[in-house]
């Protein structure tokens, strides 16, 4: 049976690789499958700000009931941003923000909030005395500015800790261990480092293991994601210190989409909430993200069945439809 999909939602991911970003895929589908009637069309940018735009422009001829978004770089993808949303398609941005803040609602957690947390644990944790260096994201990224941002702010009240080096790492954990190889000299002199990922915080920890074997330099990073090689699991490992909790929101990205497209009420900041993990807590998160995961897979799991289930009873119908007909 052929029918045309209530709505259609257009995504479009600045990069789709990384784990983090896979995770907010599959959240965003199967809470999608609660609407088998909506059809979804996704597009990956690939780590690049022109793609995206170029990829948005084409998203816009398709005339999508809604775009949601997680712009690469703010500035670079405000105009087109600034204009779907002007033409009348509602955008949802999530994760990243543009310049103009543009937008029906935004999902995703307080990046300046996560920058000042990591800083106030930092402070702590060195006795407010030492210094911080940075393995930072895309510069021209929102999330990259508002946790530097909230980092310098919460170390301002602290004279007796520096800032000493800062690294671009660009969100991707091989820019981020080369980065840390090649200025390892002067990073050598810190006695914490802040990474704006979990992945770089991790680049970073191989880096330096390799090149000054034994330090005793603490890494923060951000994340804190479930699974093998990723959040969780490093500082469950000390090989990261810390991690700031950073949900990614696809569940709720759907659902607001939902509602925007529904006309029911809906807000425009949709927060969600971070924490930092540490070894204090890093057993218990691990044993309620695993159970989230089991659960997830049920619903996967029946979301399957039912599926098998419909194409037997829709060829049942028609082998009935033929019967009756003849
Ligand atoms: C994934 C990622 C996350 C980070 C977020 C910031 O692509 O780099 O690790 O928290 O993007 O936008």
């Amino acid at each position: 049976v052929d029918h045309k999909p209530t709505y259609r939602i257009a995504f479009s991911q600045c990069v789709g690789s990384d784990a983090w970003r896979q995770t907010m895929l599959e959240e965003m589908k199967r809470e999608l499958s609660f609407y088998p009637d909506v059809e979804f069309i996704y597009r990956d940018a690939e780590n690049s700000s022109e793609l995206q735009i170029q990829q948005l422009y084409e998203l816009r001829g398709m005339h999508p009931d809604l775009i949601i978004i997680s712009p690469n770089e703010a500035e670079p993808l405000t105009p087109v941003v600034d204009e779907i949303f002007r033409s009348g398609t509602p955008v949802i941005v999530t994760d990243r923000k543009t310049a103009s803040g543009q937008y029906n609602a935004y999902v995703g957690a307080d990046n300046y909030k996560i920058g000042y947390m990591a800083g106030q644990y930092l402070a702590t944790q060195l006795g407010r005395r030492g210094t911080i260096s940075e393995v930072t994201g895309l510069p021209g990224s929102s999330a990259a500015m508002e946790r530097q941002r909230g980092l310098h702010d919460a170390l301002r009240p602290h004279p007796g800790i520096r800032l000493l080096q800062q690294v671009n790492g660009q969100w991707l954990i091989d820019v981020a261990k080369a980065q840390v190889v090649q200025q390892v000299g002067k990073l050598a002199a810190s006695d914490a480092i802040f990474a704006y990922n979990d992945q770089m915080a991790f680049g970073t920890y191989q880096a330096l293991q390799q090149e000054l074997p034994g330090n005793r330099i603490k890494i923060v990073g951000v994340d804190a994601l479930p699974g093998d090689n990723n959040g969780l699991h490093f500082v469950a490992e000390k090989v990261l210190d810390a991690s700031m909790l950073y949900p990614t929101g696809g569940k709720e990205c759907i659902q607001t989409a939902m509602a925007i497209l529904n006309r029911q009420p809906y807000q425009r900041e949709n927060i969600l909430g971070t924490l930092v993990v540490d070894s204090a807590n890093v057993q218990l998160m691990k044993l309620q993200t695993d159970k989230i995961i089991s659960q997830q897979r049920d619903i996967d799991k029946q979301q399957q069945l039912f599926a098998e289930q419909q194409k037997i009873f829709s060829n049942q119908q028609r082998v009935l439809n033929i019967l009756v007909v003849s």
